[in-house]
């Protein structure tokens, strides 16, 4: 039903507007009763074979939702309920922000894909505990941090540890986001210095917590194999505990839809292979010793499994959500336990 009335209808109007519309509506729906545990029932798969042990914290199944989706933390409860193993809010950036002028989310349905721009736009950080604090779901919660656009790349580093400091005690894992396109220059803090000095700030204020969460690095698909090299070295080095590959890509190859000049982020099928070929890269690269999360143009369950056997340990979807609906989530997590 998702892909032959629900997702046409949906298709007519803008895609932010679309985005907020679903969130109001889900937000008020699942106040009904039953809905809550109809929803469960037709969703959640409950597997020991789903289960993954991974930086030290205990993943009910390997699909999660990617970051941008429940940027500002005000919908995470009620999407647990379809079927994901851990949700990722943000990014969130010390301060609120507006984000780009609109219009700034493009679908490429003969792509199947999105371009976005959407420049961080969000609630601010202090907000966003507030939400997290009345947390009701089990499942596992990801914090992806960012800096604000007024703040200079010089001063990134403090941005990072206020939005690090303000969510420590409400999320379980934390990724460093420096691989928006989005946010100008923001992509210069993958570079080995600033990046080196960036993860080992994060990792000093994680040393002085009784118990220490996971810092993740969320790393773009346009990087080099130099690059991502660099990037095996400098987890080593400052010893965090994994990567996310990928974020959106600036390359337009191979695309159909008379949207593909619009500027922005890349997203959905056309970067399913890169972004599987930048797990293997960094899989194989370093022996194996990188715990990594596999994200980009998952549309199927195959698409699953082709990041899981290139070397993802956990694998997170946002683009394919949208075109393939919700039973997508089913679908990845049956095809893992058979
Ligand atoms: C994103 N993505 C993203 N990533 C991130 O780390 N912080 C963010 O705020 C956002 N925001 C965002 C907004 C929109 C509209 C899209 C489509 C994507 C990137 C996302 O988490 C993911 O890495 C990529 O979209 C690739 O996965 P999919 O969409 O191909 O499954």
């Amino acid at each position: 039903m998702y892909k032959t009335i629900i997702r046409n209808l949906l298709f007519l109007f803008d895609a932010e507007k679309v985005h907020h519309f679903t969130f109001s509506l889900l937000k008020i729906v699942f106040k009904i009763p039953f809905v809550e545990s109809v929803v469960k029932a037709r969703h959640i798969v409950k597997d020991k074979n789903l289960e993954r042990n991974l930086f030290g914290l205990k993943f009910k199944n390997p699909i999660g939702l990617a970051a941008g989706f429940d940027k500002n933390a005000v919908l995470f409860d009620e999407l647990s309920n379809f079927g994901f193993g851990f949700i990722e809010i943000g990014t969130v950036t010390p301060k609120a922000q507006e984000g780009n002028p609109k219009k700034r989310i493009f679908r490429l349905k003969k792509d199947r894909a999105l371009i976005n721009r959407m420049g961080f736009n969000n609630d601010g950080v202090d907000a966003i505990v507030k939400r997290l604090k009345n947390k009701k779901t089990d499942i596992l919660i990801g914090g992806n941090i960012g800096k604000n656009k007024i703040t200079p790349n010089e001063n990134a580093v403090d941005d990072y540890i206020i939005c690090f400091k303000a969510l420590f005690n409400v999320v379980d894992y934390f990724v460093v986001n420096v691989s928006s396109p989005n946010t100008p220059n923001l992509r210069d803090l993958q570079e080995k210095k600033p990046l080196t000095d960036l993860l080992n700030s994060l990792q000093s204020e994680n040393s002085l917590k009784k118990h220490r969460k996971p810092i993740l690095l969320k790393i773009a698909p346009d990087l080099t194999e130099n690059q991502l090299l660099d990037i095996i070295e400098i987890v080593k080095a400052t010893k965090i505990d994994g990567v996310i590959a990928t974020n959106t890509t600036l390359s337009r190859e191979g695309l159909q839809s008379l949207k593909k000049n619009e500027v922005g982020g890349l997203s959905g099928k056309p970067l399913t292979n890169r972004s599987t070929e930048v797990i293997r890269f960094l899989s194989e690269k370093s022996n194996k010793a990188i715990s990594i999360i596999g994200v980009g143009g998952i549309h199927s369950a195959q698409d699953a499994l082709d990041k899981i056997n290139a070397g993802a340990d956990l694998v997170q979807l946002y683009t394919g959500f949208i075109y393939e609906g919700p039973k997508l989530v089913k679908e990845v997590n049956k095809a893992l336990i058979n």
